[in-house]
């Protein structure tokens, strides 16, 4: 497994957190590079549900460091109470690393990620509201306040007193909202600091010794490709870089230490928030997709938007990543259906396009071209190995990967760990 990033392929929602906690078994340290308590990762252990926003995926294994790593914003009550779920739960967080750089964070960062997307009215992002954009804004206009700040009360105090400056202006002048109290903010901080100070250290460190002594790292990537800030469906992406970049400059180690990248790919395709979704099925299919998937929100509780798996988009992932092989999620949700379609071009006008288009026009208005193809209908959820499965659902996954061009290693026919046959 060397250094392994696990990634979505889509625009989240895939069963990263599955993979992740499937993976980990082997795992020595897993790091989260991007993101923070927005993502909502799922694992399933025998009858046990856990849903992780921001401790990576592989805490439930006692053998596992888990890292949140300097591209992560994190918000410390949330990491507290996180923390505090999982000890309740009979899982030790103790082990838990975060880097000193990554950004916390603020209660200003909630309230303007809220009041923001309220300014936007119909162009609004569908963002969680966790503060993340606004946190991601402050830490590139320098105002951040990262985690390591938090323990030195001199720096803190004059860096808060920055950022609330420039917040209260806003919140009370654009945004017509009470302001923040610079007083009780920094109290409740230090406080928080106190409690993580623990936890806190130079991941970078961490991460680079454990790839140099040829231990297994996994990276875990939340939210998905398209979702990606500079790759994804722009405005309607998070504010960092989930793709495969993202994992050496969120951890801290350089791009050559990584071997391989699992893209994970749900058998159809599903989307939270605004934005264009060529294949989306607002129909009776779509519905049965969201029913049958049980897709609806791990952090926000909100549906998913569903539609059938969009190759063209597929194959961009698999570029944009370097992606080497790929898991198939979700394979049983299919099972339901007689015929199956898949995504292969988008039409606009005259043309076709089986590369993503560049503009993004394209994408709301083109009509996709779908190959349509013969469900199984069987029941496929405690099939063990490839050989298991119908006929239709081995061709099924022959021909998306025959699609996206790379090995599809792992296929996942339910949440369980034990619901996944490996190729
Ligand atoms: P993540 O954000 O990528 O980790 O995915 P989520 O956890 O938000 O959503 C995936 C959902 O699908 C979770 O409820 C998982 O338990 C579930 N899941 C994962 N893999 C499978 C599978 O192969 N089949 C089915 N039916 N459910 C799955
Ligand atoms: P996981 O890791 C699906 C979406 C939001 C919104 C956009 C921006 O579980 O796959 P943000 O709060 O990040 O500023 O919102 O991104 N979004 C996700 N959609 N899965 C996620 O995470 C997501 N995290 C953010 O719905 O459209
Ligand atoms: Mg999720």
């Amino acid at each position: 497994m060397p250094a392994t990033v696990i990634l979505g392929a889509q625009w989240g929602d895939e069963g990263k957190g599955k993979i992740t906690d499937l993976l980990s078994e082997h795992a020595d340290v897993v790091v989260r590079y991007q993101g923070g308590n927005n993502a909502g990762h799922t694992i399933v252990v025998g009858d046990d549900k856990f849903a992780l926003s921001l401790i990576p995926s592989g805490v439930l294994y006692p053998t596992v460091t888990p890292v949140i790593g300097n591209g992560c914003v994190v918000d410390p009550k949330v990491l507290l109470e996180e923390m505090a779920t999982l000890r309740r739960r009979g899982i030790d967080p103790s082990r838990v690393l975060v880097s000193g750089n990554a950004h916390v964070i603020m209660p200003y960062h909630r309230k303007l990620d809220a009041v923001i997307e309220r300014f936007l009215g119909d162009s609004m992002i569908g963002t969680t509201k966790r503060g993340i954009g606004p946190a991601y804004m402050d830490k590139y206009s320098r105002f951040g306040i990262r985690m390591q700040d938090l323990f030195d009360p001199k720096i803190f105090r004059k860096k808060l007193e920055v950022a609330v400056k420039d917040k209260n202006k806003q919140l009370m002048k654009v945004y017509n909202q009470l302001p923040v109290d610079v007083d009780a903010v920094f109290t409740e901080y230090e406080d928080y600091a106190e409690q993580l100070a623990d936890h806190i250290t130079d991941t970078s460190l961490v991460v680079w010794e454990a790839v140099r002594d040829g231990k297994n790292v996994l990276f875990e990537g939340a939210q998905g490709t398209l979702l990606d800030i500079d790759h994804g469906t722009y405005p309607f992406v998070t504010s960092s870089n989930p793709t495969a970049g993202g994992a050496p400059v969120g951890s801290g180690i350089g791009p050559k230490d990584i071997d391989r990248v699992m893209g994970v790919v749900k058998a159809y395709i599903s989307r939270v928030g605004t934005g264009p979704f060529p294949t989306e099925l607002n129909d009776e299919i779509g519905d049965r997709l969201i029913e049958i998937g049980g897709e609806y929100g791990t952090v926000t509780g909100r549906r998913r938007r569903c539609g059938w798996l969009d190759s063209v988009a597929l194959r961009y992932a698999v570029r944009v990543n370097g992606m080497t092989e790929i898991a198939l999620t979700k394979l049983d949700v299919l099972s339901h259906f007689d015929t199956i379609k898949v995504a292969t071009a988008y039409r606009y006008g005259d043309e076709r396009f089986t590369e993503m288009p560049r503009q993004q026009r394209v994408l709301y208005e083109c009509t996709p071209e779908y190959e349509e193809l013969p469900g199984w209908g069987d029941d496929i959820t405690e099939a063990k190995s490839f050989d298991d499965l119908p006929a239709n659902a081995q061709r099924y996954i022959e021909y998306i990967e025959g699609l996206a061009g790379v090995p599809i290693s792992t296929v996942s026919v339910g949440p369980a760990r034990s619901a996944t046959l490996h190729r």
